[in-house]
């Protein structure tokens, strides 16, 4: 890649990541006068006019997950009774340590556990994976005496995963995916060493939303008396009625003896505002390992079940209002409609030359082209308005079905602009827009200066 395209690629990342970037309007330092309720309420309303505008018309792959009116509305009043709660206060609020045991309780229940279950509420999926990733560390260090401990992880295990690595310094083994896109069990038994502390598995992935073979891993871990984390980040309020509605899942739950922790959205497929995510142990001794206590600070007696410290009570409240709102048969409905309109897209796509799916998704749906260059595909569906996700190695992108892409006419606008899209990126050019370019870019640098890069992205999208 040459200056000129780094030059220009930035140039476009500039105008879609920082489109107010108007020198005169920045605002650099507090105003002397705080400005009026109505001219900041406007300033907000501007802003989000153009920013709803793409997910309300179900052209975004995930990230609003409902987003219905009515729904928001009811939340709006959530948050007007319960704006000022923090559970870091159990004293002052009980009633948000109460609610978020229920969550606790309903997620366990959906999920086949039993009275022995304990988890909390954390802020979402990545603070649920690195704490349960921390549990093992802790668990194995006193039970075996592991010091060095390894988690095995599919190649498509979300990258949060990897943080949890990198900041409890334990090493990942990756394990290869079979053609189906699940990760190989014959290679994750022969990953296993002594300072395995537990195995990973994606209910289902992140990048091509297929289970892993959840069933098979959990007997390797019952065998080897190691962990075994279902990731159903994405999953969990979708899976539990899949099999009832007739998709094949296989089993991923408690139900498995193996299955020693899992983490399930509240802020996805759970319908709840963002900010939180249900962290589930099949047992005490490893909730025990995930909280802080401190009894000799001067600030006083301190304790934590997850990360932060004060937390905000709202997201765990609203969480807790949807589901009770939602119901079995609420969640069991919505997921109807999304499996629906996920076999819907995957017929309409086998039906387009040129671009294939990769394994055999539900409604997290991967695609692939050899012909027409996934990037350049998803560089066309952006200019579409589409905002779909970069895969890489091999280079792919998806769509995340969410209630978004169930009303009337959008799938059917999905295949017709992916047809025309995978037309115009066979004739071939460059990718030029949004992310595609950085996707390109990524698979063809080494590793090192990739980060490099990604790690000044993000040094310059935080600075003014
Ligand atoms: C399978 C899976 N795990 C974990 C996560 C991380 O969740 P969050 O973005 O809420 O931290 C995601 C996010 O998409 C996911 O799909």
């Amino acid at each position: 890649m040459d200056d000129l395209d780094v030059t220009s690629m930035m140039e476009d990342l500039r105008k879609r990541l920082k489109p107010y970037d108007d020198p005169r309007k920045r605002i650099s330092n507090m105003p002397e006068n705080g400005m009026g309720k109505d001219d900041i309420l406007n300033h907000l309303s501007q802003y989000a006019e153009s920013e709803n505008q793409p997910w309300k018309l179900g052209k975004v792959s995930g990230a609003v997950y409902h987003g219905g009116d009515d729904l928001l509305e009811f939340l709006e009043k959530v948050y007007h009774i319960y704006s000022q709660s923090n559970p870091l206060h159990p004293d002052i609020w009980p009633s948000l340590t109460k609610m978020e045991n229920e969550i606790v309780a309903m997620s366990s229940g959906i999920m086949n556990g039993n009275e022995a279950v304990r988890g909390s509420v954390t802020s979402g999926g990545t603070e649920s994976i690195l704490l349960a990733m921390k549990t093992y560390r802790d668990y194995y260090r006193s039970a075996k005496g592991i010091s060095n401990p390894e988690i095995i992880l599919p190649t498509s295990a979300h990258a949060a995963f990897l943080k949890a690595c990198d900041y409890f310094c334990m090493k990942s083994v990756f394990v290869d995916l079979d053609d189906s896109f699940r990760v190989d069990v014959e290679k994750v038994k022969n990953a296993i060493t002594p300072n395995t502390v537990a195995i990973v598995g994606s209910a289902p992935s992140f990048p091509y939303g297929v289970m892993d073979p959840i069933k098979e891993l959990s007997e390797i871990a019952a065998d080897q008396n190691i962990g075994m984390h279902v990731d159903a980040c994405l999953g969990g309020f979708i899976i539990p009625w899949a099999e009832k509605l007739g998709y094949h899942t296989g089993r991923f739950d408690f139900s498995l003896p193996g299955v020693t922790s899992i983490s399930m959205d509240t802020h996805k497929y759970g319908f709840g505002p963002k900010g939180t995510s249900v962290l589930l142990y099949r047992n005490s001794d490893l909730f025990q390992q995930q909280i802080y206590a401190n009894g000799t600070w001067q600030g006083g007696i301190y304790f934590t079940p997850t990360m932060a410290g004060s937390r905000p009570g709202y997201p765990i409240v609203a969480a807790w209002a949807v589901m009770m709102l939602m119901g079995r048969k609420g969640y069991e409905e919505s997921a109807r409609k999304i499996l629906e309109t996920g076999k819907f897209i995957k017929n309409g796509i086998h039906n387009i030359p040129g671009i294939r799916i990769l394994g055999d998704p539900l409604w997290v749906i991967a695609m692939a082209s050899e012909n027409a260059g996934a990037y350049r595909i998803m560089d066309m569906m952006g200019k579409k308005g589409w905002m779909l996700s970069g895969l890489a190695n091999p280079p792919a992108f998806h769509i995340a079905l969410t209630m978004r892409q169930t009303y009337p006419g959008v799938k059917e606008k999905f295949l017709e602009d992916l047809k025309a899209s995978v037309d115009e990126a066979a004739k071939g050019g460059k990718t030029e827009a949004g992310m595609a370019p950085v996707y390109g870019m990524a698979s063809a640098l080494p590793e090192e200066q990739v980060r490099f890069f990604l790690k000044n992205i993000v040094e310059w999208l935080y600075s003014q």
